[in-house]
């Protein structure tokens, strides 16, 4: 029996359109066809939360040692070591418990004040005008800062590696993305980094220069160059780009909902719990992916081990099995847990960070623009295979 029969559904991750509403495909999905086949790029894909959730959790099974994004998978390449997202264990749990030890939530909270600071850059020259882009002018700026600090990366050098990184991931209209290794082999930090061993300061990078550990073969050493460089790139590219769509979703999620946004601006006490449904309502990063590792079954089909799975947590979130009436965004909402940072092993190292930015930034916009309304006319889609979300985002202060 074919997998989606009777259900005529078709899902492309491709397809900037479904891409710009999956909800009613991934609906259907859920209740049509829970184990989705696509033959075009031939991947599987679950999408209830119940299915999703035990997969992400179980490693062994669905794993992450060729990339979590469909076309690396299918790209079948080498990649560098130390990308604890493209790693399974043992090698994973060595890399992340590494960066656990310089990545602390401590760490993370004391940065509150600097983040701060950031947002106030970007917004203070903009009070008074009539209009501010929420990606623009916040979103592409205040986590590049945050996690350039943390990590020692200077100003002057942000931007650069910025553009580099958003560039590996760019999907033009109507093409799949393709990868290579090349696009691991940055040496856009090879310098600095050379330098800052001769100059250790207080930042994370020197942290991670000076770091023992017991490698997989049991010898205690210091992280190589390569690996320091990999480390780096990764935090910054996975820091980023997410952070970025979070903060243009809040402004779009809450232009549309502005009782909501009054009940904020009146009552921050609320932002932490706006933000947990902001990230449920709108996962900026929505289909994680898995290379099976051996025969499963799932709503009585077999997956065949080496295909690929890929798991909808976007999808999850919406998943009205778990969350009663899952597509109304509702800050008084008694969210739980939704899939947005992922779970199990990956579970997403900088979730501490990202929900500190996502509340300050919120904080800090409502500090001075109560009221906005989104220029849709000029608001553009992101287009990236593995983060949905919003190029601009721009609004007209009211
Ligand atoms: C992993 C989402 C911000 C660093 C993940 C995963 C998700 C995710 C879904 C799991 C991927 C998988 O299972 O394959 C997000 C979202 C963010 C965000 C939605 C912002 C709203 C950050 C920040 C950092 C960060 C600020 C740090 C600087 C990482 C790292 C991993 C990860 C290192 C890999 C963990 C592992 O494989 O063990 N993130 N992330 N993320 N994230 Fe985030």
């Amino acid at each position: 029996m074919p997998l989606t029969s009777p259900s005529d559904v078709y899902y492309d991750p491709y397809d900037a359109q479904i891409d710009a509403d999956p909800y009613p495909v991934w609906r259907r999905m859920r209740d049509e066809a829970p184990l989705y086949y696509n033959e075009k790029y031939d991947f599987y894909a679950l999408s209830r939360f119940e299915d999703v959730e035990p997969c992400l959790s179980d490693w062994n099974t669905y794993r992450s040692g060729r990339g979590s994004i469909l076309e690396l998978i299918k790209a079948n390449i080498e990649l560098p070591s130390g990308i604890i997202l493209f790693e399974d264990p043992p090698i994973h749990d060595i890399h992340r418990s590494l960066l656990a030890r310089v990545f602390t939530p401590r760490k993370m909270n004391a940065l509150e004040p600097k983040i701060r600071e950031f947002c106030a850059r970007s917004l203070d020259p903009l009070v008074g005008t009539e209009r501010f882009d929420f990606i623009r002018d916040l979103g592409a700026q205040m986590p590049m800062r945050t996690i350039g600090f943390l990590l020692g990366i200077p100003e002057s050098d942000q931007e650069a590696i910025r553009d580099r990184l958003d560039e590996g991931l760019q999907l033009r209209e109507g093409e799949e993305l393709s990868v290579s290794a090349e696009d691991f082999n940055s040496d856009e930090f090879g310098a600095y980094i050379d330098w800052r061993a001769e100059h250790p300061s207080d930042d994370l990078m020197t942290e991670l220069l000076n770091a023992e550990f017991e490698d997989e073969t049991g010898t205690v050493r210091k992280l190589h160059r390569e690996e320091v460089l990999t480390y780096v790139t990764m935090l910054a590219g996975a820091g980023n780009e997410t952070t970025t769509r979070l903060i243009g979703w809040t402004g779009k999620i809450l232009a549309e909902n502005p009782d909501q946004r009054r009940e904020l601006v009146a009552d921050r006490s609320l932002i932490p719990n706006a933000i947990e449904e902001l990230l449920r309502f709108e996962a900026p990063s929505p289909v994680q992916a898995r290379h099976v590792a051996r025969d499963v079954e799932h709503h009585g089909h077999t997956v065949p081990e080496g295909s690929i799975m890929v798991l909808l947590n976007g999808s999850a979130n919406r998943d009205e099995r778990r969350f009663a009436d899952p597509d109304r965004f509702d800050v008084h909402r008694d969210v739980g847990r939704h899939l947005s940072f992922g779970y199990g092993i990956h579970h997403c190292l900088g979730a501490a960070l990202a929900r500190l930015e996502g509340r300050v930034a919120l904080d800090e916009v409502l500090n001075r623009f109560p009221t906005w309304e989104i220029d849709w006319d000029n608001a553009v889609q992101a287009r990236t295979s593995t983060v949905r979300g919003w190029e601009t985002m721009p609004a007209f202060v009211r």
